[in-house]
C-alpha cells in the first residue's frame, strides 16, 4: 500500500510539473510537408500543403470533404492518405512513406484540434502569493468533506479526485472569486479508503497547480 501510494504521488507530481507541449503546426507539421509533399502539392489547385490556411482548405476530391477535420483524425483524408491502405488512391508521399513518429505526430496534431498555434494546456506549480491549497475540512471524513482553497482573484477550478491506485473518481469545476472557497464533496457511494485530489486554478492567463493532497474516507 505505501508503495502504491508513493508511486501514485510521484505519478501525480511529474504529471504536475510535465509541460504537456501540444504539437505546433509551424515547428512540427509544415516541416514534413515541405520535406515529403509540396513538390507534388505546391500549386495552386488541388490538395495544397505549403502553409497552415492552404492545408485547412483543401479538399479531398476522391473523398468529397476537406483533407483535415479537426479533432478527428479518424476522420481526415489527409491521414487515412499516409497510412497504408487508403480508402481511395495509393499512400502518400506517392511512392514512400511517412514513419510512425511522423504519421503520430500528424496525428496528435488533429487530435489536439489542428491549430494553427498550440493552445496553452501548460500547469503552472510555482505559485504566486495569494494562491493556497488549504486541505479538507474534517479529514478522515464520513461521508462529506469540504476542500478550502484560497485565491487572489477570480478564477476556474478543476478538482480532480482519484482512488490510491490513481483511478479517477470524481472531477468538480467551478468559478471562484477572490478570497476563500470551500467545495463540498461527498462520497456516499465509494469505498472506506484514502483518496488524492488535485487542484487546478486557470486565471486569465495561466493554470496554476494549487496542490495534490490526501484524504481518507472512514466509514
Ligand atoms: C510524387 C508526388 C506526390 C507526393 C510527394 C505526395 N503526393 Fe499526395 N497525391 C499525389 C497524387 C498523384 C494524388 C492523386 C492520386 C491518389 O490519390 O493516389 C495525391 C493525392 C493526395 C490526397 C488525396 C486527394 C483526394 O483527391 O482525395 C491527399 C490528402 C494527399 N495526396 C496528401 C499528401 C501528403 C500529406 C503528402 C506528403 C506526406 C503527399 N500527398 C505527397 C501525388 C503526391
Amino acid at each position: 500500500m505505501r508503495r502504491l501510494i508513493l508511486s501514485f504521488l510521484l505519478c501525480l507530481g511529474i504529471s504536475s510539473m510535465n509541460v504537456m507541449a501540444q504539437v505546433d503546426y509551424e515547428d512540427e507539421i509544415q516541416p514534413i510537408f515541405n520535406a515529403s509533399c509540396t513538390s507534388c502539392h505546391g500549386g495552386q489547385s488541388g490538395v495544397t500543403l505549403t502553409s497552415y490556411s492552404a492545408t485547412m482548405n483543401s479538399v479531398g476530391d476522391q473523398y468529397d470533404k476537406k483533407i483535415v477535420i479537426p479533432g478527428e483524425p479518424n476522420n481526415s483524408p489527409l491521414v487515412d492518405k499516409i497510412e497504408p491502405n487508403p480508402q481511395f488512391g495509393s499512400r502518400m508521399p506517392q511512392g514512400g512513406a511517412l514513419s510512425d513518429e511522423q504519421i503520430s505526430l500528424i496525428r496528435q496534431w488533429i487530435a489536439e484540434g489542428a491549430n494553427e498555434v498550440p493552445t496553452s494546456n501548460e500547469v503552472i506549480a510555482e505559485l504566486p502569493e495569494g494562491f493556497e491549497l488549504k486541505g479538507n475540512y474534517p479529514n478522515p471524513f464520513n461521508p462529506s468533506t469540504n476542500i478550502r482553497f484560497q485565491v487572489p482573484e477570480a478564477v476556474t477550478y478543476q478538482l480532480k479526485i482519484y482512488t490510491a491506485h490513481g483511478a479517477l473518481v470524481e472531477e468538480i469545476a467551478g468559478n471562484a472569486s477572490a478570497g476563500e472557497t470551500s467545495v463540498p464533496v461527498s462520497f456516499r457511494n465509494q469505498p472506506s479508503g484514502i483518496y488524492f485530489y488535485q487542484l487546478v486554478a486557470i486565471t486569465a492567463n495561466e493554470r496554476y497547480l494549487l496542490g495534490s493532497e490526501k484524504m481518507t474516507l472512514v466509514k
